[in-house]
């Protein structure tokens, strides 16, 4: 029971010291609850305003993609260098080691592999990620495909789950191989993902018109990585993106698939989180290649 008799006279009222009015520190989310600004907050370094996530996801569709066979000897050592671990529930269950303590951006979405054109996406349950402590859900959204709007309800009943539980959700943009990966539809892409209420967006980055693209979108918007290109090529990547707005990568291949992906993941964090130049980012790499 309180002891109202020993309590001490509370004085200290700060009358003449107004409370600070914070604004959260990523983009567009100032109006969304606590617990999805708590969980954004472990995914994007605070001081930075930026995130390196660590995707390997792959295997959903692709299977043992290069780089991905032995996820305890491809992704495991790779761990301690990423802000975020994007991947499925199977494979964060069966390799990951829960002690690692890093935010997962859980693989939710679904249904199709790369032997049939992508088809009757669905999502899984909400207890899941709560019971895999997700701090994002990642869906993936085909705008302009043939099942867009299959993979839009995916978005927008996510969104609704999310809510409720204060888990955001993280709107993965997938390109048909019929659509250009311009300006013009990654804004669109991107645009569409933050309506229906994802709170980051994760697309590819284009050489002409990327700071329209991020301007546009009223959310944190992260890079995939793409095809592997040679690693001063894809920091250069990171590099652009970043410096046209970009809030983070989400990047894969280009981390995984690298001649030294314990080195690559370092170059790149330096150029997200340093602003390191792509010339000084593969010297560090190489420094750093073994
Ligand atoms: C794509 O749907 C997967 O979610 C990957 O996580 C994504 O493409 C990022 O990987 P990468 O950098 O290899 O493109």
């Amino acid at each position: 029971m309180a002891d109202a008799s020993g309590n001490i006279e509370a004085k200290n009222y700060g009358f003449d010291i107004p409370v600070e009015k914070k604004s959260f520190f990523l983009k567009g989310l100032d109006n969304f609850d606590w617990g999805i600004k708590d969980r954004m907050s472990r995914i994007f370094d605070v001081k930075s305003g930026k995130t390196v996530m660590l995707a390997f996801d792959h295997g959903y569709i692709m299977g043992p993609t290069s780089g991905l066979e032995r996820i305890d000897l491809g992704i495991l050592p790779l761990v301690e260098y990423a802000d975020c671990l994007m991947c499925t529930r199977g494979v964060l269950r069966s390799c990951i080691p829960p002690d690692v303590n890093k935010p997962i951006s859980l693989r939710c979405s679904a249904g199709t592999t790369v032997l049939t054109e992508l088809n009757d996406e669905c999502i899984i349950d909400i207890e899941e990620s709560i019971r895999m402590n997700a701090s994002a859900m990642a869906i993936m959204v085909s705008v302009g495909g043939k099942y867009e709007a299959t993979t839009i309800r995916n978005l927008t009943k996510i969104v609704d789950l999310g809510m409720k539980y204060s888990i955001p959700v993280l709107g993965v943009t997938a390109v048909g191989k019929e659509l250009a990966r311009d300006s013009r539809y990654l804004s669109m892409a991107s645009r569409v993902c933050a309506e229906n209420g994802a709170a980051f967006v994760k697309t590819y980055y284009c050489e002409e018109g990327f700071n329209k693209v991020v301007a546009a979108c009223p959310v944190p918007i992260v890079i995939a990585g793409g095809k592997k290109l040679d690693e001063d090529k894809a920091l250069e990547v990171a590099y652009k993106a970043i410096s046209d707005g970009a809030a983070g990568v989400d990047m894969g291949r280009n981390v995984f698939q690298a001649q030294d992906p314990i080195a690559m993941i370092q170059a790149v964090r330096a150029v997200v989180h340093d602003g390191a130049k792509p010339d000084k980012a593969f010297e560090l790499y190489n420094d750093l290649k073994k």
